[in-house]
C-alpha cells in the first residue's frame, strides 16, 4: 500500500533582495508500507527540505503530494497534527529535544497525545524504549548533560515510541560511532518491521544507505533513483 506519493514536487523559497530559490525541483517519489528508502546527497542539496515535506511539516510549492491516498492540501491543520503525532516518527538532524525535560520525559512526549494503554502506561512504554536504545540508566538526565550520540538516541526513542507507520530519519547515525550507529539502524529496522512501517533514511554514509532496499540521490534539488553500488562510489 502506498503511503506517500510525490509527483513533480517543487519547493521554492522567496528571498529578500534576491530571486526565489528553488530547493526541490520536480521530485517524484513513492513510499509504500514496508519500504526501506535511502537518500544521499551533498550538503545543501535539499535533503532536510524534502524530509520536512514528507513529514507534513512543510508544503510543496507546486506539484502533487498524497499521504495515504489523500491529497495533502485537503488535510485540515488538526488532521495534519494527528497524522504527524500518530503516523510519523521524525528524527531531526538537530535532535530537537525539549531542554529542561529529562530523557524519559522527552520520550514520553508523543504519548501524551495517545489514547488507551499508550497514554496510561506512557512512563513504562517510554522507559522500555529508552532501554532499547541503551539509555535506561540515563532516564532522569537532562539533554544538556547527555553526549551528542546519547541525545540522538533519545530523539530516536521518542520518534519510535508510538509505533509510527512512517519513520523519517535525517542523518540518524551522524553523531554516533560506527558500532552504536549500526545498532541504532538495526533498532530502526526492527521497529519498522514490527509495526509494518516504512523507513526513509537520509545519510552521508554509504554503508548505512546500503541497508535500504530503494536508493535515491538528491543533487541540487533533483531526485534520481540509483543503485547501491553506484551510490557507494559517488558518496
Ligand atoms: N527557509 C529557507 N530559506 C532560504 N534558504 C533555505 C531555506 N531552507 C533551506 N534553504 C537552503 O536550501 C538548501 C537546501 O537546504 P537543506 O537543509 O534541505 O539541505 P541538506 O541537503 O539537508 O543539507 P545538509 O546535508 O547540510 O543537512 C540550502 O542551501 C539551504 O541554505
Ligand atoms: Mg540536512
Amino acid at each position: 500500500m502506498t503511503l506517500l506519493q510525490l509527483e513533480g514536487v517543487t519547493r521554492t523559497v522567496q528571498l529578500i533582495d534576491a530571486p526565489p530559490l528553488t530547493i526541490l525541483n520536480g521530485v517524484d517519489l513513492d513510499v509504500a508500507v514496508g519500504d526501506r528508502v535511502s537518500i544521499v546527497g551533498r550538503s545543501g542539496s535539499g535533503k532536510s527540505t524534502l524530509l520536512n515535506l514528507l513529514g507534513l511539516l512543510d508544503d510543496p510549492t507546486t506539484g502533487q503530494m498524497h499521504f495515504d491516498g489523500r491529497p495533502v492540501p485537503s488535510f485540515s491543520s488538526g488532521e495534519r497534527d494527528r497524522v504527524r503525532g500518530r503516523d510519523v516518527g521524525f528524527i531531526f538532524q538537530q535532535f530537537n529535544l525539549l531542554q529542561g525535560r529529562t530523557a524519559l520525559e522527552n520520550v514520553m512526549t508523543p504519548l501524551l497525545y495517545a489514547e488507551g494503554r499508550q497514554f496510561w502506561q506512557r512512563s513504562r512504554i517510554a522507559g522500555e524504549m529508552l532501554d532499547r536504545v541503551g539509555l535506561g540508566h540515563r532516564a532522569t538526565a537532562m539533554p544538556d548533560k547527555l553526549s551528542g550520540g546519547e541525545q540522538q538516541r533519545v530523539a530516536i526513542a521518542r520518534s519510535l515510541v508510538r509505533g509510527p507507520r512512517l519513520i523519517l530519519a535525517d542523518e540518524p547515525t551522524g553523531a554516533l560511532d560506527l558500532e552504536t550507529g549500526a545498532s541504532v539502524m538495526e533498532l530502526l529496522d526492527d521497529v519498522a518491521t514490527a509495526s509494518g512501517a516504512a523507513l526513509v533514511t537520509i545519510t552521508h554514509d554509504p554503508a548505512i544507505a546500503a541497508l535500504a532496499t530503494t536508493h535515491y540521490r538528491l543533487d541540487h534539488g533533483v531526485l534520481t533513483p540509483t543503485d547501491a553500488a553506484a551510490m557507494a562510489v559517488q558518496a
